[in-house]
């Protein structure tokens, strides 16, 4: 059986599954419970300057049947007094010393109010502090949060007064409101943090009320922008993650990362570590389901590492990273095309459409007695009925035509209806780098570019 426990910058946890510093972490009798749920640790809800919180702070994206794909909030860090929190973070250290209790801070920008912060965080034994240099609202605008996180310069002269006091493990987390996340978690690395964590809320408007024109949510007719989170920014958060695992600085560093961002399933845990994770935080899958979730996330990764002989997660992190590439390195000769398994297609059309109108023309409605139908031949009326069915067209990929877009395959609703299978192309591997070292005449210019194709057979049409 799989080893789940994880040893991150020091700080120790019986599982890489650790809450967010958000509403589930909000006070000690909370994280108790997650705690008897079998959760490995948590990220106290940010601590520090004092705030006030409007009501109505929490939008939400759903889409079709799923409810909150996306949550978006207005909410601002902890509106309990500091006292409080730190009292109740002393008791519940003492009675979990085997979980990971980190507690989140955000104070203003002068170095004693960091200093401070530090020291009465350490006080409480708490295991690590995170940095929360992400708040996109609020704070923001204070001069906090993402304000920080935004200006490498910033985060690296914060970081620096933080390190200055503190001797337990400082992860320093990122915001994704920024263009190159690469260039604050190099400054968490020259500043000497422990370790980095990503992501914080992306800015937001999560919708308008056609109704009343408001704003969602909307507080006295008013609305603004909010922190974005859920399993919608998991690709986001992916993206970022790998972008630091891959970059040198970061990654010869040797910092451990928290991911987070989306994860709600084992399955989204699991491509987290795959991209150089080493601690796993949750929010918005918690506010939507509870606790109980840790379950579903251990029971789940353990018997995936299991099957696929993975003994700990250290073997994971990273297991992916060597996938990642740019697009200047992928082989241009390499042939994909769309199979239907016309067993399991329940002849929606939808493919067809797809490629008619926005891909590449290359699907036929072939008629039971083998002519193509002209599109829409059908009777549209039948549509769905289980005795038309037989009589109805069924789509054919023509494979000479096919670009391998992979559109068809992204809409089919039947699981497993379309294969993408590679055919071999009759042509040797090459990278647009190569092409552009041998000929870059090729790479420049439109009229060399089309001598090339018709060199090596390439027929755009
Ligand atoms: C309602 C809400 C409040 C949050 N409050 C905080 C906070 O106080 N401090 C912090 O660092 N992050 C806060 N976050 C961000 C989460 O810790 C986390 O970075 C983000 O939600 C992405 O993870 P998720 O997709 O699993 O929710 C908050 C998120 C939500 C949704
Ligand atoms: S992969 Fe693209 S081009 Fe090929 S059949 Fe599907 S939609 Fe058409
Ligand atoms: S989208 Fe899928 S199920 Fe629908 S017709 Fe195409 S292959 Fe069949």
């Amino acid at each position: 059986m799989a080893d789940l426990r994880i040893d991150f910058a020091g700080i120790k946890s019986p599982n890489p599954f650790w809450l967010a510093s958000a509403p589930p972490t909000n006070s000690g009798a909370q994280i108790h419970r997650a705690f008897e749920a079998g959760w490995g640790g948590a990220v106290w809800k940010t601590i520090g300057a004092p705030v006030l919180n409007v009501s109505n702070r929490y939008g939400a994206w759903h889409y079709g049947r799923q409810r909150m794909l996306a949550i978006n909030n207005i909410e601002l860090i902890s509106d309990r007094p500091i006292e409080i929190n730190l009292r109740e973070i002393t008791e519940l250290k003492r009675t979990w010393p085997d979980r990971a209790v980190i507690v989140s801070a955000m104070v203003e920008s002068k170095p004693e109010a960091w200093h401070d912060i530090v020291r009465q965080i350490e006080d409480t034994g708490a295991d690590g502090i995170e940095l929360n240099y992400g708040c996109p609202h609020g704070m923001s605008e204070r001069g906090m949060g993402s304000a920080i996180g935004q200006v490498p310069e910033y985060c690296e002269q914060i970081t620096r007064w933080v390190m200055e006091v503190a001797s337990i493990p400082v992860i320093m987390k990122l915001t994704p409101n920024i263009t190159n996340i690469v260039l604050p978690a190099r400054a968490g690395v020259a500043a000497g943090a422990n370790a980095l964590s990503l992501i914080n809320t992306i800015n937001s408007i999560v919708g308008v009320d056609l109704e009343t024109l408001e704003l969602t949510p909307s507080i006295g007719a008013k609305g603004g922008h909010g922190g974005y989170a859920g399993p919608a920014v998991k690709p986001i958060a992916l993206n970022m993650l790998a972008s630091l695992c891959t970059d040198e600085i970061v990654a010869n560093s040797g910092l451990p990362i928290s991911g987070m961002g989306g994860i709600t399933t084992w399955q989204d845990a699991a491509q987290f570590l795959l991209l150089g994770a080493s601690s796993l935080q949750v929010c918005t899958a918690v506010m939507h389901y509870g606790y109980r979730l840790i379950e579903d996330l251990c029971d789940g990764l353990s018997n995936w590492m299991d099957a696929k002989g993975f003994a700990t997660i250290a073997d994971v992190t990273g297991k992916s990273l060597n996938r990642v590439s740019e697009f200047k390195d992928l082989d241009l000769s390499y042939r994909a095309v769309a199979r239907i398994d016309h067993d399991k297609c329940i002849k929606c059309n939808l493919c067809y459409v797809a490629c008619n109108d926005s891909a590449h023309q290359c699907i036929d409605l072939v008629s039971p007695n083998g002519e193509i139908a002209a599109p829409m031949a059908y009777d549209v009326r039948s549509n769905g009925k289980q005795d038309a069915i037989h009589t109805r067209p069924q789509p054919v990929v023509r494979d000479e035509d096919c670009v391998g877009c992979r559109l068809c395959y992204n809409v089919c609703p039947v699981d497993d209806c379309i294969e993408m299978v590679e055919l071999p192309s009759g042509r040797e591997s090459v990278t647009w780098s190569e092409i552009s070292q041998q000929n870059s005449a090729v790479t420049e210019d439109w009229e060399e570019m089309k001598k090339y194709r018709e060199q090596v057979g390439i027929h755009i049409h």
